[in-house]
């Protein structure tokens, strides 16, 4: 059993900059949850809150129910695979894994057993013999990685683990972790800012920005029904695109006005008229013959193979859209694409939250 709770968690650093900002989620037992998030948002910070290496300026954080503010890192039984690996650099591969086993005295026996097992899973059997700096960023990663299945805790805390593999190598870790999770039925705290590594490993997904949580969901759900347009902006590859513009209401027809579109929309964005808004759309929702058509200069063209994306303007809104590969364009050709009133999202201008 392994749940975790954090509780209105607050951590200002010296230079007033906030690492956490009134953090508050739930992690249940086994669950694998992934903190994502831009550079600087507070993710390592909420890790190391977690792990006990920072204490809480305000708030609590539970392991199984009890508040452990205040029980020393080694006795909260989580085990963190830092950002930059933080081996012992004079210690073998072997060494650097079972170290944390032997300062808990485990039997020798078990040590063995557990570090030729772990090494096994991640592909560093014969690698256990070398010192850290004979070896790859990748293989260190995976050492520091073992490092912690070893312990088996109740909580795994994974900062980046990935982020210095090559990306084949990269999508073979990530299955690789998935496996382990169900294996070692683990509780997992996964750190990324990648969204589509959160999308990909997480059951719960758990959106940071500027040290605060902006939304907490599955996949499906943060993508399909994001919170605010940060949210929106964030989950998504290529990004939302987004236009500024107002709500009107006339002769019964609701329609979106900026300096360069107008949008006929639907009645679920009735009651947003009157109202600044910022309207999004995904690059893959366009081209869907049904809808207002607007024009787009194309000055990028993106080959994918199976599609490919362009951007462009439609005046002086910058789009990206995703187009069939048998659309054929070129740079400075002008594509015509149509807005489906149900694939776009509203939200208010000012506080960015999403309105339907
Ligand atoms: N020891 C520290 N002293 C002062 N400020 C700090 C300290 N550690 C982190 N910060 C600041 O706190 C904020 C959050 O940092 P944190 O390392 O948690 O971000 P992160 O989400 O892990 O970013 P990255 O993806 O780049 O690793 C940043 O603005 C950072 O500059
Ligand atoms: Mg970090």
């Amino acid at each position: 059993m392994a749940e975790l709770r954090l509780e209105r968690v607050t951590k200002k650093y010296d230079s007033e900059v906030y690492g956490a900002h009134d953090i508050t989620f739930d992690i249940k037992d086994k669950e694998f949850t992934v903190l994502v998030g831009p550079s600087g948002c507070g993710k390592t910070t909420t890790l190391r809150l977690i792990a006990g290496l920072e204490a809480c300026d305000s708030g609590k954080i539970f392991i199984d129910g009890s508040c452990v503010n205040d029980v020393s890192p080694k006795d909260r039984d989580v085990a963190m695979v830092f950002q930059n690996y933080a081996l012992y650099p004079h210690m073998s591969a072997y060494d650097n894994m079972a170290f944390g086993l032997r300062m808990r005295r485990y039997p020798k026996k078990e040590i063995n057993e557990r570090v030729n097992e772990a090494a096994q899973i991640l592909g560093i059997s014969e690698l256990l013999q070398r010192k850290p700096r004979q070896l790859s960023g990748g293989q260190r990663q995976r050492v520091a990685v073992g490092r912690a299945i070893v312990r088996q805790p109740k909580v795994f805390l994974f900062d980046e683990p990935l982020s210095n593999l090559d990306a084949k190598l990269r999508v073979q870790m990530r299955a690789e972790l998935s496996r382990l999770h169900r294996r070692f039925e683990a509780t997992i705290v996964y750190v990324t800012h990648d969204q589509v590594e959160a999308m990909t490993l997480g059951e719960k997904i758990i959106v940071i920005n500027e040290a605060r949580v902006q939304q907490v969901a599955d996949p499906t759900s943060l993508y399909q029904r994001p919170k605010n347009r940060f949210v929106a902006g964030f989950i998504g590859s290529p990004p939302m695109n987004f236009i500024a513009g107002a709500i009107k209401k006339r002769q019964g027809k609701i329609t979106f006005h900026s300096a360069d579109v107008n949008i006929g929309l639907n009645k679920r964005t009735e009651h947003c008229t009157n109202r600044e808004v910022i309207l999004g759309i995904r690059p893959t929702d366009f081209f869907h013959t049904r809808g207002s058509k607007i024009n787009i200069v194309v000055d990028v063209v993106e080959p994918m193979g199976n599609e490919f994306y362009i951007h462009g303007r439609c005046g002086t809104t910058m789009l990206s859209a995703r187009l069939p590969d048998e659309m054929q364009t070129t740079i400075g050709s002008v594509v015509t694409l149509a807005i489906d009133p149900k694939k776009i999202y509203i939200f208010d201008a000012k506080t960015e939250e999403n309105l339907i």
